[in-house]
């Protein structure tokens, strides 16, 4: 999921002011706020921050990422500490998910990630993350809330589906807070690392979905 090399300079300022005060789409990428956050394609330091944001335990617990995709101490303090709107722009190297980070206009930090992306069945899924400091507030729901905005507003997707694993309460809870509702689905999932766990299925539609100028997702269709 990432490799961030000989990257540690996350203090490095490029763009700023440029980058914070662009607040809606173009063909380089998503700009838009859900609540307190506003949600925008990463530059690289912000990109590994939102990684950042999920590399601790206890959300392993749940995300279960190949060992390498995961940044440890003292990186990842590092990491949490990224200004938003600095680092270089940023490809990411999968191209079947857009990813977009949830910055924390109030406190100026980057607090997470969540993306739209092929799913088990093929079909688009969104799923995501906050960080440490972000978690236990309810702002699971205006995270999840941006992911079916990417989706269906931006990306010209009419559904868009979630798994979560059973047990994961604060996450089910966030995506029905959102507005997804329970659905059939295949009783259990892989996670990267290969863990099977079981899972509860989401599922959001729209009569009319809706594409932006922002880069879209030609290989997702539903
Ligand atoms: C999943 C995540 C985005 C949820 O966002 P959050 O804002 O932290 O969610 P909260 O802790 O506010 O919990 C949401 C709701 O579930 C409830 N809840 C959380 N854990 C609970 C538990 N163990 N038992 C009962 N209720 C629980 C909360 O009280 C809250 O209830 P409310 O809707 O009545 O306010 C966030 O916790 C996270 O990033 N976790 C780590 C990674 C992860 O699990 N990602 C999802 C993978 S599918």
């Amino acid at each position: 999921m990432v490799n961030l090399g000989e990257a540690p300079l996350f203090g490095r300022l490029t763009r700023r002011g440029r980058l914070m005060a662009k607040r809606t789409c173009d063909r380089r990428g998503h700009a838009f706020t859900v609540g307190r956050f506003l949600f925008r394609t990463p530059t690289a330091w912000e990109y590994a921050a939102a990684v950042a944001s999920g590399s601790d335990p206890a959300a392993q617990r749940w995300l279960g990422w190949l060992a390498d995709s995961v940044i440890a101490e003292p990186l990842r303090s590092e990491a949490l500490r990224v200004t938003p709107g600095t680092g270089p722009a940023w490809t990411y190297p999968d191209p079947q998910s857009v990813d977009i980070v949830a910055i924390d206009l109030a406190d100026n930090r980057c607090a997470g990630l969540v993306s739209v992306h092929s799913g088990e069945n093929g079909g688009p899924e969104t799923g995501g993350y906050l960080a440490p400091a972000y978690r236990g507030r309810g702002l699971g729901r205006d995270l999840f809330t941006a992911g079916l905005v990417l989706a269906h507003s931006h990306l010209g997707l009419p559904q868009v589906r979630a798994g979560a694993e059973v047990g994961n309460v604060a996450s089910g809870r966030s995506l029905e807070a959102a507005g997804m509702r329970r659905a059939a689905g295949p009783p259990q999932y892989t996670l990267p690392n290969g863990r099977v766990s079981e899972a509860w299925w989401y599922q959001h539609d729209v009569p009319r979905p809706y594409r932006c100028s922002g880069p879209q997702a030609e290989w997702l269709s539903v």
